[in-house]
This record gives structure tokens, C-alpha cells and sequence, in this order.
């Protein structure tokens, strides 16, 4: 049995240990707002907050995630939307939307310890892919919430 913290919540996980936390996350405890797109560990859909850390979940097996604290996109904002995403609904950042929760965590993430980035910052820190190609809005949308 796995046992760790997911959105505040102390979950335990039945699953092989190396299980990866995106599918515990998906399959298990319904939280889908948790995407899939490469399983490889590039497109950055599945990124989750682990500790403080922007961490794709499809790279992450759910023993190396013992103990440790988990926010999903579920978990971010308790009462009312994350100050990121009252920005990107407000630029409209999204297009087709697939992409999104990894790219709210990230931003979340970076925020969090550069409250004012750069484009560089936020190039460095944001290498999600969207197909859609909204990086431009996107960086204005960060650069906004860190206001
Ligand atoms: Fe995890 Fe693409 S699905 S990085």
C-alpha cells in the first residue's frame, strides 16, 4: 500500500508501486483534471505539484511519491479560482483548453517562487506544448498574475 497526500486529502493506493501517480490520479480517485498527452515526460499536460516542484505525473511512480504532498489541478484554489486561472479565463489563453491544467500548475509552481518573472523565466520554466500555439497570451497571462 502507497500513502501520501493528494490535494490535502491522505489517500492510499492498492496499485503496483510503480504505478504511474497520473493514472492513481485519473483511475483511481477520478481526478482527471490531470491530462494525458505524451506519457514520456515532455508535453507537460500531466504536470502536478509535488512538494513544491512542477513534476510531469506520467514520469512519477506512485512509491517514490510516499509521504510527499500532491496538488492537481483540483486542488490548487479551495474557495474560488487560483489567481492564474482568473487570468488565463480573463485573456482567454485557451484554445482547445487540452493543455491547460499542466500549464495553470506550472505557472502556479513558478509563481510561487518568482512572483515576478521574465519571459525568460518563463520560458525556462514553462516548457509545456500546446498545438494550439497560445505561448504569447500565455506569457502575458503569467506575467499578469504575478502582478
Ligand atoms: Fe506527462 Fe506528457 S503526459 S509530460
Amino acid at each position: 500500500m502507497t500513502k501520501f497526500t493528494v490535494n490535502n486529502q491522505p489517500v492510499e493506493y492498492l496499485l503496483d508501486p510503480e504505478t504511474p501517480l497520473l493514472w492513481a490520479l485519473r483511475d483511481a480517485s477520478n481526478l482527471t483534471g490531470t491530462k494525458y498527452g505524451c506519457g514520456t515526460g515532455e508535453c507537460g499536460a500531466c504536470i502536478v505539484d509535488i512538494d513544491g516542484a512542477a513534476v510531469p505525473s506520467c514520469r512519477v511512480s506512485i512509491a517514490a511519491c510516499e509521504g510527499r504532498f500532491v496538488t492537481t489541478i483540483e486542488g490548487l484554489s479551495r474557495d474560488r479560482s487560483h489567481p492564474v486561472q482568473q487570468v488565463f479565463a480573463a485573456l482567454n489563453v485557451s484554445q482547445c483548453g487540452y493543455c491547460i491544467p499542466g500549464m495553470v500548475m506550472a505557472a502556479a509552481v513558478l509563481l510561487k517562487r518568482t512572483p515576478a518573472p521574465t519571459d525568460a523565466d518563463i520560458d525556462a520554466a514553462i516548457t509545456n506544448i500546446c498545438r494550439c500555439g497560445i505561448y504569447p497570451r500565455l506569457r502575458e497571462a503569467i506575467r499578469r498574475a504575478g502582478r
